[in-house]
Order: structure tokens, then sequence, then C-alpha cells
């Protein structure tokens, strides 16, 4: 039986919580003054929060499901135990997504209390299992704005769940109060603010999820309270269940989630769209093994450990995320073949003005042609995205979204005087002169624009540097605060007349 065990742990993302850190939890949660009539428990398990919730509150109804029907014995036959009966207390055995728990909660006393740690798994998890513990199809597509929300196909599910949650509360007065990942408590904050849901008070309290759960993840005890007055846009985020004192607060300012709103609030003037500087992402082309190729000192291999025979015109010195850093070595050096000008162009020029490039493409056309992103369809053979006249500009300010912090590299030609490119896990500003390089960077480097950008950065995302990001600093008005206007006018207005040039050579030499 043990396999059956671990699928079936996976399935309903099952880990218990302990007793213990329930308990404390509701405690925490009692310590600020909530007062439940009724508290909702909906995928119980074993029952730890039924229980602290009972002991918080004593005079609250509790109203608790679970889909597993040996948990649900377990719990009803613990709370006979301890206190001889179920009075307040009722217990269903029963599937959320099959239950019309709305109906079920509209009857309930308020204030609601909505509490436990719903399933830790992803839709994509049990889509790899074929598991069917997932929302009906039109309940998941009927809810209004939920594709916005959920953005992709894969989503946690208790953030489905909680979002249900959210609209039970509609109207009325109460709170979610949920252990789940620290990423699904900011998508739902994103959520209610962004639809002006009427937040009360929100609250994060950082957990040990490797203690509690031997789970590597970022969790918290999430707090979100609802009323129909409520209209507080910042959460108070605690570095756990024993902090009184929030360590930051998150928030939504100005249309967006901040991580940090003082630091935000302190630097905000410098937000603003940048009319002369715009932030682009690195190459993309989606087949590295064909369209990257590595310099031993004596060839060129691709992905394929293939040795290419090919002309330079169309290789690039190619820098990724990990060589921006700076801390490979750099005796094998990395480069890309940049088959367009500019987006959509055509590639049947290759053919003529370098023929083994086109043949080496030609040859490896099954692989390029099987790139599964829908961009590709219907362009030009052999397409790349994220390249324009920018792509070909000599210095670059670059930076990496992976990074874990804002550092941001000045790179410039390489030896040969080609420019170098980057793939699209690195953004970067591109400028005409080393000085005007070095003056970005010096901008982008200065303790408010740091400050302005950390305190948007949410830093344990996967990729926690974007373009979205970048594009909110507005460099000319760093420049101005920073006494550097006057420079800072001159390369941008100098760039514009440089731009405008490129692009007329371009042409002329398409022609
Ligand atoms: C992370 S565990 C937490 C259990 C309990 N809330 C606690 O805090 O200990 C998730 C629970 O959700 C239950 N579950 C999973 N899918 C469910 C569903 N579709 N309906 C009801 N319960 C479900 C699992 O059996 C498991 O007990």
């Amino acid at each position: 039986m043990a396999p059956r065990k671990a699928k079936t742990t996976c399935e309903f993302g099952d880990f218990q919580t302990p007793d213990e850190l329930a308990s404390k939890a509701l405690t925490v949660l009692k310590e600020t003054g909530l007062d439940p009539a009724s508290v909702v428990e909906l995928t119980c398990g074993r029952g730890a929060f039924v229980i602290a919730a009972d002991d918080a509150f004593p005079g609250a109804t509790i109203l608790a499901g679970e889909v597993n029907e040996q948990y649900v014995a377990y719990l009803k036959e613990r709370i006979l135990k301890k206190k001889g009966s179920l009075d307040n207390i009722t217990i269903s055995n029963c599937n959320f997504f099959e239950t019309d728990w709305s109906s079920e909660i509209e009857k309930l006393q308020e204030p609601l209390l909505i509490t436990g740690n719903y399933p830790w798994v992803t839709s994509a998890a049990l889509g790899a299992i074929q598991s069917s513990n997932l929302p009906k199809k039109s309940n998941f597509h009927g809810y209004a704005g939920l594709d916005a929300i959920m953005g992709k196909s894969n989503f946690d599910i208790s953030e489905w769940m909680i979002l249900r949650n959210l609209d039970w509360l509609n109207g009325r007065h109460g709170a979610i109060a949920m252990l789940c990942k620290t990423s699904v408590a900011r998508k739902i904050l994103s959520h209610a603010w962004r639809n002006k849901l009427p937040v009360n008070r929100a609250a994060i309290y950082a957990i040990d999820a490797m203690a509690s759960f031997g789970a590597a993840v970022d969790a918290c005890f999430f707090v979100l309270e609802i009323a129909p007055e409520g209209h507080a846009n910042d959460c108070a985020v605690f570095d756990s269940l024993d902090s009184r004192i929030p360590e930051n607060k998150i928030g939504f300012h100005d249309g967006m989630m901040v991580s940090d709103v003082d630091g935000y609030l302190e630097n905000r003037h410098l937000c603003g769209n940048d009319p002369h500087y715009v932030w682009r992402s690195g190459i993309k082309h989606d087949c590295s093994r064909i369209m990257e190729l590595t310099y031993t000192g004596s060839e060129f291999l691709n992905g394929n450990d293939e040795e290419i025979d090919i002309e330079d015109s169309l290789l690039y010195p190619m820098l990724k995320s990990s060589d921006l850093g700076g801390k490979r070595k750099k005796e094998r050096k990395k480069y890309m073949i940049v088959t367009q000008r500019s987006i959509g162009d055509s590639t049947s020029y290759i053919s003529e003005s370098a023929p083994k490039t086109w043949s080496y493409l030609q040859e490896n056309s099954s692989q390029l042609n099987a790139r599964a992103s829908s961009i590709y369809k219907g362009k030009p053979e052999f397409s790349i995205f994220g390249v324009g006249d920018y792509t070909f500009m000599p210095w670059k300010v670059a930076i990496s979204g992976f990074y874990k912090n804002l550092e941001f590299k000045v790179v410039g030609p390489s030896d040969s005087g080609k420019p170098v490119v980057f793939d699209d896990t690195v953004y970067f500003l591109a400028c005409w002169s080393e000085e005007e390089a070095h003056l970005l960077h010096r901008l982008l480097m200065s303790k408010e624009a740091q400050n302005l950008l950390s305190s948007m950065t949410f830093w344990n995302d996967k990729r926690p540097i974007t373009v979205d990001l970048l594009k909110r600093l507005n460099l000319g008005k760093v420049a101005k605060q920073a006494g550097l206007e006057q420079e800072y006018m001159r390369h941008a207005l100098g760039r514009s007349e440089r731009n405008k040039q490129m692009t007329l050579s371009f042409s002329s030499a398409a022609e």
C-alpha cells in the first residue's frame, strides 16, 4: 500500500498541520481582536485547525469538510473523546469541488472565519498523475476573471480555493486565515487589491515549512480580513508567528504591488515612463542547440557537440545570465546566430550573403521548425524575437532576470568590434557610447534608483527582475536628482538622431 499512499499524498496535497502550529496561528489571530461567530474549515484533514478553533473561539459554530473519510472518522472520534459531544461542530465527508459550500456559508452568522491549510498541489502536478482532484472545468472558466488571475494553465489548487472563499465573503464581515505558499498569498492580495475588494486588514506570518511539513517551500500563515467598509492597501509581513512587530509591509500603490511600502513611498517620485530609454530583453530563439555556438579556441561547436563551419557575418558574441555575473571562465566563448535585424524580416537573403550559414540552418530546419511557441508560426523560417536596432548598438547596460540583487553591468563590443548580444534571460538598455553606458550605469547603481527598484522587487520570485519592473524607473528623474541632468539630456537627444541614421543606413543597405 505504500506507493498508493505516496500518490495520494501528492494528489490530495496531504500535509497535515501539526496541532501546535494550528494552535499558535489561531492564538495570534485571536490576539488581533478577531472573534468569529462561525468558523469554516473545508479540507480539515485530521482536524488540527478544527480543534485549535474550538479552543481559541469557544462559542463559535464550526463547519468542517474533508474528502478523506478516514480523517473524518478520526476527527469525530477525537472531538468526542475531548469534549464528549460534537454539538457546535459539523463535519462532512465531502469533496470541496462538488459541494455547494456557498449556500451553506450564506446561512452562517458573521463574523466568519475561513481557516485551515488547503492542499499543497498544483494543477500541473495533478495533470501529470491524471488526477481529477481539480475544480470542474465549467466552474473554472465560469469564475469571473479567473483566467486573468491565474494567467496560465498551471495554478495552485489552494489559490483557486481561496479565491472562492473571497467570493463567499463578498458583502460580509469575515476573514480568511490560511496556511499557504507565500506566492499564493501574494497572488490573492494582488487579486483583492486590483479588484478593489474591501480589505480591512492583511498580514503574512512566515512559517518554517521544512520544520512543520518537511517541504522546502516559502510558506506563511496568511490573514485577510474583509469588511464592507474595508480599504486597507498594505499587508504587514512578520518573520514568524512569534513576531509582533512587522519586518516589512507589502502593498498596492499606484496600481502595482510593491514589496516594501515605506521604501516605495520614499522614492516613488522617481517613477514614470522614461521617454528616451527603453528596456529590452535579449534575443529569443528557443533553439539553443542550433542557434548558440561555443568557440573552443580552434573550432565552433553547436549544442549537439557538432563542429560547425559557417561565415562569421551572422555570428555575434553572446552573454547569458550566468556569463553576465562574470563568474564563468572566459576561454570558451559563446556566439549566437542572429538571422534578422528586426522582427519579421525575411531570412532568405542568408542563402546568398552567407551560404554556409544557410546550409547549416537548412540542415537543422527540423529542430528549428519544431519550436513549440506559437510566436514562430507564420513567420519567416529561422526567425528570432527580441531583435531590433538596439541589438546592434555597441554598448549595453545589462542585468539578469534571475539575479537576486540589482547588479547592473556595462557590456562593450567584443575585441572584433561586434556588439555583444544576450539571450532572453537578460534585460538591457542599448547605448551608442561607452560614456553613455557608464552614465546610465551610474544612475542605475545610485542609492535612490536601487532603493526604488528594490522596493518593488519580490526577491523570492523565480525571475525577480523583469522589464515591467525596470521600466517603472525614470532615469531622467534620477539624473535630475543626482545633478546629472545635462549629461543625461546630451546623450538622450544625441541618441535619437543616431537611431534615425542607423535605421536609414540599414534600410538603404537592404535595398
Ligand atoms: C494540506 S492538508 C491539510 C489538512 C488540514 N486542513 C490541516 O490543516 O491539517 C489538505 C487536506 O485537504 C484534503 N483534500 C484534498 N482534496 C480535497 C477535496 N477535493 N475536498 C476536500 N478535501 C480535500 C486532503 O485530504 C488533506 O486532508
